[in-house]
């Protein structure tokens, strides 16, 4: 294939994406690599200051439009309001990104503060991740999906870890748990 018929098929002109957690590791690459394809991206994330520099970066490089907002995935009115500043801006959205995500074993700000260890990790932490990486999911689809179905197109990609198909707490020896370690 020629690199026109490449950039043709991954061409994403005027199409709106928004990405949670957009101002994250993982989010930065995402909204650079889609703005170079043409989308417009919209940096969705707890860190509001961080969003709207990628965006003003991204928009730079790319020129694209793309907006930065502050939301909180877990939070009913904010995602609700952070949907309302898309359509008021674009008008559409195409493509939800959940990429927004707590992970309370590695974030920086949790960094010491319990041993990992499965026996011990803390109920406050595992609600907090819930909320962020599971609830927040939930919201966001639900946000944006009155004005996907009228444009009758969805297209939402939950971002996850192939952690997620290890079914196991530990190194096991003929399916039974091991003694050795229960760190995740
Ligand atoms: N980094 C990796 O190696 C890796 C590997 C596999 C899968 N993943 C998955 O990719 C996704 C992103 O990972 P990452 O490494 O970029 O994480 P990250 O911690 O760098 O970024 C997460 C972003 O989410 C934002 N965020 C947290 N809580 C929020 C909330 N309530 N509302 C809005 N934004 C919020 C944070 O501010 C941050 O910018 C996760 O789902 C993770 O499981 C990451």
């Amino acid at each position: 294939m020629s690199d026109l018929g490449v950039l043709r098929r991954f061409d994403l002109s005027n199409r709106v994406m928004i990405i949670t957690g957009g101002a994250g590791l993982l989010g930065k690459s995402y909204a650079q690599t889609l703005s170079a394809a043409g989308a417009h991206v919209v940096v969705a994330d707890l860190d509001g200051e961080s969003a709207d520099q990628l965006a003003k970066t991204v928009t730079e490089a790319s020129g694209v439009d793309a907006l930065g907002i502050e939301t909180h995935v877990s939070k009913p009115e904010a995602v609700k309001a952070m949907a309302g500043a898309v359509m008021e801006h674009f008008g559409h959205i195409e493509v939800l990104m959940n990429n927004a995500a707590l992970d309370p074993k590695f974030d920086a700000e949790h960094t010491g503060e319990h041993t990992n260890r499965f026996e011990d990790f803390p109920f406050s932490a595992w609600q907090e991740a819930l909320a962020v990486n599971v609830t927040g999911m939930f919201l966001c689809a639900q946000a944006v999906a009155p004005a996907m179905l009228e444009a009758g197109r969805v297209v939402i990609a939950n971002v996850s870890s192939t952690k997620a198909w290890r079914g196991r707490i530990s190194n096991s020896t003929n399916g039974k748990a091991s003694r050795r370690s229960t760190s995740w």
